[in-house]
């Protein structure tokens, strides 16, 4: 799901309370798999949402602390704005950087947790085996490193809007997308890093009136500055996709839960 800004507001108030819930009850599933996470100290890695951060800091309680990482600057003001008077259990932070160089000590944190990063890591320069090996270094021994993100084990409409995002990604900055791939991959990964690896998939978790929201959206940001012919293969791949979410609804991918704990190096 590419975010992106709307032609006008394409939901009702009772429609939007509905699709906020749902995507709340999709963070809690995703959450509840982390278990107890009471008084830990907790790096969210790739992420500044509330939806996500407040969620978290309820789970983990005044005894513990979040600190989220984000590369994006603007999300990073973005979430400390929307933070700034929510009621939180335990106290969150949200750092700019890169979790390829996150920059803390080593052994600063008791889990490291990602939700949906790997599909939009950039692998071009550092493989994401780098990302997880950096994200354990910060992972106290006999911490615990998880993951959480989507896979491509049942087909989706979400997966082809994924894809697309990641080929425009790539005509505009060269980046190379980890993208979304078969579970397989993502726990062959986690176990050449991790000990007592565990996972499970879970399946796709509908949210109400996405289809909607996707729909309003604009043209995806910097698309204007492609060449003709690129614009217009992009526009009708977006044109079919779209005919697709109208036909289809906005059908999404499952889940893949992985984690692993951190051994002495
Ligand atoms: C699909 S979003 C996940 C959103 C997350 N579940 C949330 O809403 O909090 C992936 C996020 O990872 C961030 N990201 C991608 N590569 C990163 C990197 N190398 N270091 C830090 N953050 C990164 C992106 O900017 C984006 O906000």
């Amino acid at each position: 799901m590419t975010p992106g800004l709307y032609r006008e507001n394409p939901l009702s108030l009772e429609e939007r309370e509905v699709y906020e819930r749902d995507l709340i009850s999709f963070c809690d599933r995703e959450l509840d798999l982390l278990g107890d996470t009471e008084g830990l100290d907790v790096l969210y890695a790739g992420g500044s949402s509330p939806l996500w951060l407040e969620g978290l800091s309820q789970r983990i309680g005044r005894m513990g602390t979040l600190v989220a990482l984000e590369a994006d600057t603007e999300l990073v003001e973005e979430g400390r704005e929307l933070l700034r008077d929510a009621d939180l259990a335990a106290p969150v932070r949200i750092v700019a950087g890169d979790v390829f160089r996150p920059p803390f000590e080593r052994n600063t944190f008791d889990l490291a947790y990602s939700a949906g990063l790997f599909h939009e890591l950039d692998v071009r320069e550092r493989s994401a085996e780098e990302a997880l090996a950096a994200l354990a270094s910060v992972v106290r021994t006999g911490g615990r490193v998880a993951t959480s993100d989507f896979v491509d084990s049942v087909s989706a409409v979400q997966l082809e809007d994924e894809e697309l995002h990641r080929e425009l990604a790539r005509e505009l900055s060269g980046a190379e997308l980890y993208g979304i791939g078969p579970p397989e991959r993502l726990v062959a990964l986690h176990e050449a890093l991790l000990d007592d690896v565990r996972w499970r998939i879970s399946p796709p978790h509908p949210v109400r009136y996405l289809d909607r929201v996707v729909l309003a959206e604009e043209e995806p940001e910097g698309s204007q500055s492609l060449p003709v012919g690129k614009r217009r293969r992009l526009s009708g791949r977006l044109e079919a996709l779209r005919e697709r979410i109208r036909r289809d609804g906005y059908t999404r991918p499952a889940t893949l839960y992985l984690e692993g704990s951190v051994f002495e190096s």
